[in-house]
């Protein structure tokens, strides 16, 4: 095919929604935060007050899932954050989301970001990368990002959330969090999100 798919992958609040957005804008593509999807089956199961990890309940949501389930305005923070992760690490769920994944992908070419785009969802992916932060940076934006919603929230608790999510994500048995081996690695601990982009655009500009 020569559809052009550019897989954005990294740990929680590396930046990887801003840069993959503009990217997207840049080169003319779709772009998908595939995280919503994982959110918004979290969201459904603490709505429906079953627990994130029951794999039987998180399975029938995962396959009720709709569009407008997307467009929720409750998708971000905390609770949202760590019902994602647990509903994450249940195969049946990954299973049910892939293909949906993949169809946006394969129609006009696409932008997505997540955690597995360039090792399970599209490992033909002509551009790969790996969007990296310390720890600390990445608490601190995402600290920043709640309090510009009016979110309150404490640094240390924060950074605590965060490395417990990547934990998590990265020690499931199914498509963990893990660079794909031909992936391009770009730490943004020391870059703002413009010099972040200008990076990623000549990362993508020199595989094309
Ligand atoms: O990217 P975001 O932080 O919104 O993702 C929320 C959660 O969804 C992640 O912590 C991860 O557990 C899961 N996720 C995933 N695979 C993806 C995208 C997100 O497992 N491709």
């Amino acid at each position: 095919t020569d559809l052009l798919v550019i897989a954005v992958d990294g740990p929680a609040a590396a930046g990887k929604g801003t840069l993959a957005r503009r990217l997207a804008a840049e080169l003319g593509l779709p772009y998908l935060d595939t995280g919503l999807l994982y959110r918004a089956v979290g969201r459904r199961l603490l709505d429906a007050g079953a627990d994130p990890a029951d794999a039987a309940a998180a399975t029938e949501q995962a396959q009720a899932l709709t569009a407008a389930d997307l467009s929720r305005g409750d998708l971000r923070g905390p609770a949202a954050d760590m019902a994602a992760s647990a509903v994450a690490a249940i195969p049946a769920v990954r299973a049910a989301l892939l293909d949906w994944q993949r169809d946006f992908g394969r129609r006009h070419g696409a932008v997505l970001d997540g955690r597995d785009i360039g090792t399970v969802v599209f490992p033909e992916a002509p551009v790969k990368l790996f969007v990296s932060a310390s720890p600390e940076e990445r608490a601190r934006r995402r600290w920043l990002e709640m309090r510009g919603r009016g979110q309150a929230a404490k640094l240390a608790q924060v950074e605590a959330e965060l490395r417990a999510r990547d934990a998590q994500d990265s020690a499931r048995s199914v498509a963990p969090l893990k660079p794909a081996e031909d992936a391009c690695w770009l730490d943004t601990t020391a870059l703002d999100a413009e010099a972040a982009f200008q990076a990623a655009l000549s990362l993508v500009r020199a595989r094309l």
